[in-house]
Parts: structure tokens; C-alpha cells; sequence
């Protein structure tokens, strides 16, 4: 299958193919996902199967609008209260379904399902023009750093999905920020842009353990449990106070190693280590994270990278958990 790249003037063609039961990946502000047909079950099938992923790992309903979501879940006040405040935006909502509105395929058989309104005009308007929710799993292959451009997504799926829809990079680089509105208080499953501190004036109470948890978390969202985000070379999370000591100890190893790191960092690193820049704060770190660690699986000679460490405060959750996982947990000097 020839994979297209659709731009703005395809929308009508884009529609067509996930109406025909064809994958579809769409841009978001977090990360590009793998569209298909939500009401579709052999489409949806499709989407476990391009992405290796354990059907056991329920996926995103992506709408276009809050009338959607009322197709397949009764709306509480207080979901109708977040709905207002936060979307669209990267915020997914978990919300109990009303029981045989959403096929298990995509549910991965729970009482509950998942819910999504993102920023991107474009990809709201491919919903719109298809008539039908998407599901919309990050666009990467199972275990992979989810996409954040055309280009990463094509890398996963060339020639396995009908298209994507080209929107440039995203803007946020990790994925949305999920509430599960089914437990009292609400709890925060996955941290993103949306931090416990913008909920909690109109939730009260919002628990969030996996802020602070990596690679070996308990994990209440199902998908948290898998391996992810995992490149090729070992990654080492660094502390900038440590990075002194961790050059000299990768330098040391006499192994190539690379680093991923903010320019100020990088302005310390010797000549002939492969560098990435992470920009100058958390936020342009959040939005390079995933190129970066894709970009270091093209230097297959690079067995380690040092990647640079925030606090965990604000966007500085959401890029953690990212990193830790993508580290395994691996820190220097622990
Ligand atoms: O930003 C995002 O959310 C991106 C873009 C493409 O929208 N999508 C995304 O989808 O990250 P995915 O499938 O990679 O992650 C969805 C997460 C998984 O961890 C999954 O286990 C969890 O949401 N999830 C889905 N349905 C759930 C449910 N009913 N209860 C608890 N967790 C659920
Ligand atoms: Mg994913």
C-alpha cells in the first residue's frame, strides 16, 4: 500500500478512506495518533495490528466535538464542567459508558472508555467530515517514542497505513494528560500539560501518583504497564549538577555515547560527542523529548545518552515520566 501524506485540501479524500475502514494518522497538539473508524471493529482490529500493540491496551476515543462523546457516555455535571474548561486541549477524560455503545475492541472490555477533544483544527475538522469518532492510539509502533511529526510517523508505518495527515511538528511532544473521572476523588492515570494544579480548582481533590513514579510504577491505566518510549541506546537520566561528572564517567567508558541536553548544558559537552538539544527550558525539552530519542536510533554506534533531568513540577511531571521510562528508570549516580 502506497501511504499518502494528506495536506489541508485532501480532507475530503482523508474522510473517505477512514470511512472505508483505512488508518488514517491525524496531527494533535501532543502527538500525531493512528485514526480509525471508533464504531468500526475490523478497522479498529487494523490499529492493534499495525501498532503491535496488547489488545488488553484500551484506546482513545478521539470527537470532534462534546455531542460525541454524548453518543456513547451519559455526561456528569462535573465532566461537563472540565469538558468546558479544558477542551479542546490535551486533556483525555475517562468516563463510564452506557453498556454496548462502544465495541470491546476498543474498550479492551471495560465499563469505561476513554475520551478526547484535541486542539488541531484540522484533525477536528477530518472527524467532522468523517462522521465518526477515531480511535487514536499515539502513531508509533507498540514500545516505540510516539510521533511528533509527518516525517516519525511515516518511519513507523510507510506503506502499512493509507495516509497521514501532515499538520507540522506538535506543539506540546508528549501525550494528553489522562483524568479518570470514574473514581472519587478523580485520580490523574498519565501526566501531560494538564497538571493537577489547573484541575484542582474545580475538582478539589485530584490524586496523582504516577507523577513522581517511572518505569517501575503500578499502573492503573492499562497502557502504563508496557514498555515505552524505549530507544536502542541505554538512556541515563543526569541531573545538570551531575552532568560534569557523568561526561567524565561516559568519556571514561571509552564507549561513543550522546547527549540530550539544553543548549547551556550542551555548551559544556567536549567536540566529538553527538549531541541533541532540548532548546533552553522544560517546555522546549517536553517538545523535543520523542524527536531526540528517535533521532539517536539513526546512530546505531551510540550505546549510551545522557539525557538531561527537570523538576518535577508542572510540564516537568509529564517529561519525567517520559524520560524515566524511557531510561528505565536509570539515573546517574543512583
Ligand atoms: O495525547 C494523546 O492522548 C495521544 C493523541 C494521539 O491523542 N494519544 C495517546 O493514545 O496517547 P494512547 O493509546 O497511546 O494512550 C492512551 C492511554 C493508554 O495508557 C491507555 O491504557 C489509557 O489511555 N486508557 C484508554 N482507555 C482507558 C480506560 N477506559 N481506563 C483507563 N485508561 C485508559
Ligand atoms: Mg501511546
Amino acid at each position: 500500500m502506497a501511504t499518502r501524506i494528506f495536506t489541508r485540501d485532501d480532507l475530503p479524500e482523508a474522510a473517505a478512506a477512514l470511512r472505508r475502514g483505512a488508518l488514517v494518522a491525524f496531527p494533535t497538539e501532543t502527538v500525531y495518533g493512528l485514526g480509525a473508524d471508533a464504531t468500526n471493529e475490523q478497522a479498529v482490529r487494523q490499529v492493534f495490528a499495525a501498532k503491535g500493540r496488547p489488545a488488553d491496551n484500551p484506546l482513545i476515543v478521539t470527537v470532534a466535538d462534546i455531542a460525541m462523546v454524548a453518543r456513547f457516555a451519559p455526561l456528569p455535571q462535573v465532566a461537563q464542567q472540565v469538558m468546558a474548561a479544558f477542551w479542546p486541549g490535551p486533556l483525555t477524560i475517562i468516563l463510564t459508558i452506557t453498556p454496548g455503545s462502544l465495541s470491546p475492541v476498543v474498550t479492551g472490555g471495560l465499563k469505561t472508555a476513554a475520551f478526547r477533544l484535541p486542539q488541531n483544527a484540522l484533525t477536528r475538522a477530518l472527524i467532522q467530515a468523517a462522521g465518526v469518532p477515531l480511535v487514536g492510539p499515539s502513531a508509533n509502533l507498540s514500545g516505540k517514542p510516539s510521533p511528533t511529526t509527518a516525517g516519525h510517523v511515516l518511519h513507523d508505518f510507510d506503506g502499512v497505513i493509507a495516509g497521514v495527515l501532515d499538520d507540522g511538528p506538535t506543539a506540546v511532544g508528549v501525550e494528553s494528560t489522562v483524568l479518570d473521572l470514574t473514581v472519587a476523588p478523580p485520580a490523574i492515570l498519565r501526566p501531560g500539560a494538564i497538571d493537577p494544579d489547573a484541575l484542582r480548582p474545580l475538582l478539589g481533590s485530584v490524586t496523582s501518583e504516577q507523577q513522581v513514579l517511572g518505569a517501575k510504577e503500578v499502573p492503573k491505566a492499562p497502557g502504563m504497564k508496557y514498555k515505552h518510549y524505549a530507544p536502542n541506546a541505554q538512556v541515563v537520566v543526569t541531573a545538570p549538577e551531575q552532568f560534569p561528572a557523568a561526561l567524565a564517567w561516559a568519556k571514561h567508558s571509552g564507549q561513543p555515547f550522546g547527549v540530550m541536553a539544553t543548549d547551556a548544558m550542551l555548551a559544556e559537552v567536549p567536540a566529538g560527542v553527538l549531541t541533541y538539544s532540548l532548546g533552553r527550558d522544560v517546555q522546549t525539552a517536553t517538545h523535543a523529548l520523542f524527536a531526540g530519542l528517535r533521532w539517536f536510533d539513526q546512530h546505531p554506534a551510540v550505546t549510551v545518552v545522557l539525557a538531561e533531568s527537570f523538576p518535577l513540577a508542572g510540564l516537568g511531571a509529564a517529561y519525567m515520566n517520559r524520560l524515566l521510562k524511557a531510561a528505565g528508570d536509570t539515573r546517574f549516580g543512583e
